[in-house]
């Protein structure tokens, strides 16, 4: 064990093909992270501190290190993270962290996840010891938000930041959480993502609501996870619920159904799937809104042979597949596959 006087991580944000609202249903998702993310820098210092800067803010934080205090925003993730690892046994040093990040907050690229998994691996390197294997650091991400921020997410968002390969797409079954990276043969095609104006604050969006309304179907039809449920058991439940489950189960299916078509090349039938995903979100999963909605029309105008919400949705971006010959909209960026999260 070789303790670090500094260590610098990357956690980067995440670009979610398909498979929305499906982690937490125990179901599939094809995801891949993105050159955007968070570095996180942690330095030793003398004391029993952290202190913390938010360098593109401008903000600082200061806690005890053995028992840090609640709070709200970014300090709620660096502070749940100091608190999580020591809960994890991990020996962590007062340090000074500077925290940088490319991905905008409350965008649906998974900006927390992005800044979960750069501070986990900057404090457990200085630390020196083993991070955890990814499923158990995903894991631990994953509760400083549910614990810490009070959105109550699944793993897709971790599991996509810490285990993505360079170049390919991560289908994940969450599950059995077997993980398989998917090559993205794009042959000149491209994903874009544009801002559809409206920012989502996933604790206080419906995000939590909707969670609650699978849990609430899953009762009523007797099932751990809707991933056991039957297209004859939608007919079981109330309406509303009905639709939310209704949303999953194609979901899963249009996720086995794109990695097919990307498979066989067939990048018209992805867009399909990306088009009928986002139906569903808006019809089923009452999880789009206004200007979602008109960020969609327009990738669609532009040529995009489909598009869709990504994320936690009632905001964020919005996700599109350009063909070469078109041209996205001029506040579009190109997302591409980027390695999981790592030292620098
Ligand atoms: C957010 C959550 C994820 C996932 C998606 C919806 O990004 O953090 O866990 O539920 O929404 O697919």
């Amino acid at each position: 064990m070789i303790r670090q006087e500094r260590a610098v991580a990357f956690g980067p944000g995440r670009v979610n093909i398909i498979g929305e609202h499906t982690d937490y249903n125990a179901g599939l998702a094809l995801t891949f992270a993105i050159a955007q993310g968070v570095t996180v820098t942690a330095t030793r210092i003398r004391g029993g501190s952290v202190r913390a800067h938010a360098i593109d803010l401008d903000q600082q934080d200061t806690f005890a290190l053995r028992a840090p205090e609640r709070a709200d925003g970014w300090r709620a993730f660096v502070r749940g993270a100091v608190a999580e690892l020591r809960a994890a046994d991990f020996e962590l040093p007062a340090v000074e962290l500077e925290i940088t990040g490319t991905v905008p907050e409350g965008s649906g690229l998974s900006s927390s996840a992005a800044l979960e998994v750069a501070l986990c691996l900057a404090l457990i390197a200085v630390t020196g010891e083993q991070p955890p294997d990814a499923v158990a650091l995903a894991r631990l991400c994953s509760s400083v938000e549910n614990i810490w921020v009070g959105a109550n997410t699944g793993l897709l968002d971790q599991l996509a930041g810490l285990c993505s390969e360079d170049g390919h797409a991560l289908l994940i079954d969450f599950k059995t959480l077997d993980l398989r990276p998917v090559p993205l043969p794009l042959a000149g095609s491209s994903f874009v993502v544009v801002d559809s104006g409206e920012s989502h604050s996933l604790a206080a969006s419906g995000y939590n609501e909707r969670r609650h309304e699978c849990e609430r179907a899953c009762e009523v039809l007797g099932v751990a996870t809707l991933r056991d449920a039957t297209r004859a058991d939608l007919t079981l439940l109330p309406e509303l619920l009905g639709r939310r489950a209704r949303h999953v189960l194609d979901e899963n299916d249009r996720v086995l159904r794109t990695v097919e078509a990307l498979r066989d090349g067939d990048l018209a039938r992805v867009g399909e799937c990306l088009d009928a995903s986002h139906r569903s979100l808006h019809e089923f999963y009452d999880s789009s809104t206004s200007a979602v909605e008109a960020a969609v029309e327009r990738l669609r105008r532009a040529g995009a042979v489909g598009a869709r919400m990504v994320g936690g949705g009632f905001g964020g971006h919005v996700l599109a597949l350009f063909p070469p010959d078109a041209k996205p909209p001029a506040d579009a960026r190109l997302v591409e596959p980027g390695p999981g999260g790592h030292l620098l």
